[in-house]
């Protein structure tokens, strides 16, 4: 079985503007739509440009636009799709070549919200502990794999490069409600800021599109409501811890 795709191509070193290229890509059942990419680099393109590494929805390496909806390629079955297979790299990045996205903008904002543990006080003699409660917690925030696919669906950041974005606010929320973690103020200033939750419009593109469940508009909402509470205690009923 065959099946058509179209995909965008761009290289700067050409000189020729970005084009869709269709290509026919034999296709068992059970491929995926990384697997047929790799079938056209092997046998019909070797100069196709894309990324990916653990083929297994781990690395977040190979996020990109597939029929209309930001995935990871190697967890989407090209028997789920109708064909044409239209593939676009992830949006709001400048595009390096083909599917390849720069991703500096996507990391500088994740950077900001200083994605490491900042605990208070002096260090432990052992380490630092966290209650099997304290850390169930968490359980909801942790499985990112910074894929990208939130940022990339999300029309703030289309609208607005400097907004923090899903990815760095969702992991925000994770150091926020982290025991271990001293630094609570400087998080909720910096998630307060001009480019941070209060940007968001509740659009919910980032929760459908992550391949990991996870749901950046829930922690960005919860944000929120610390922030608030924070400043006008009568809130407080709004955040439960
Ligand atoms: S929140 Fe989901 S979509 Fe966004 S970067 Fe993390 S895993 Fe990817
Ligand atoms: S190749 Fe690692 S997430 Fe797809």
């Amino acid at each position: 079985m065959t099946t058509a795709f179209k995909i965008f191509r761009y290289d700067p070193d050409t000189g020729r503007e970005p084009h869709f290229q269709a290509f026919d890509v034999e296709t068992p059942p059970g491929i995926t739509i990384l697997e047929a990419l790799i079938w056209i680099l092997e046998n019909k393109d070797s100069s196709l440009a894309f990324r990916f590494s653990c083929r297994e929805a781990n690395c977040g390496s190979c996020a990109m636009h597939i029929n209309g909806k930001y995935g990871l390629a190697c967890r989407t079955q090209v028997s789920s799709l109708k064909a044409p297979i239209t593939i676009r790299p992830l949006a709001h990045l400048p595009v390096q070549k083909d599917l390849v996205v720069d991703m500096k903008p996507f990391w500088d904002n994740y950077k900001q919200i200083k994605p490491y543990l900042i605990p208070a006080g002096d260090p432990p003699e052992k380490e630092y502990y966290q209650s099997v409660e304290d850390r169930k917690k968490l359980d909801h925030h942790v499985d990112c794999i910074l894929c990208g696919a939130c940022y990339g669906s999300c029309p703030v950041a289309y609208g607005d490069p400097k907004y923090l974005g899903p990815h760095a606010l969702l992991k925000s929320l994770r150091f926020v409600e982290d025991s271990r973690d001293g630094a609570i103020e400087e998080r909720l200033a910096m998630v307060a800021s001009e480019f941070g939750v209060f940007r968001c419009h509740t659009i919910f593109n980032c929760q459908m599109v992550c391949p990991k469940d996870l749901n950046p508009t829930g922690a960005i909402s919860k944000l929120k409501n610390k922030v608030i509470a924070r400043k006008f205690p009568f809130f407080k009923f709004l955040v439960k811890n």
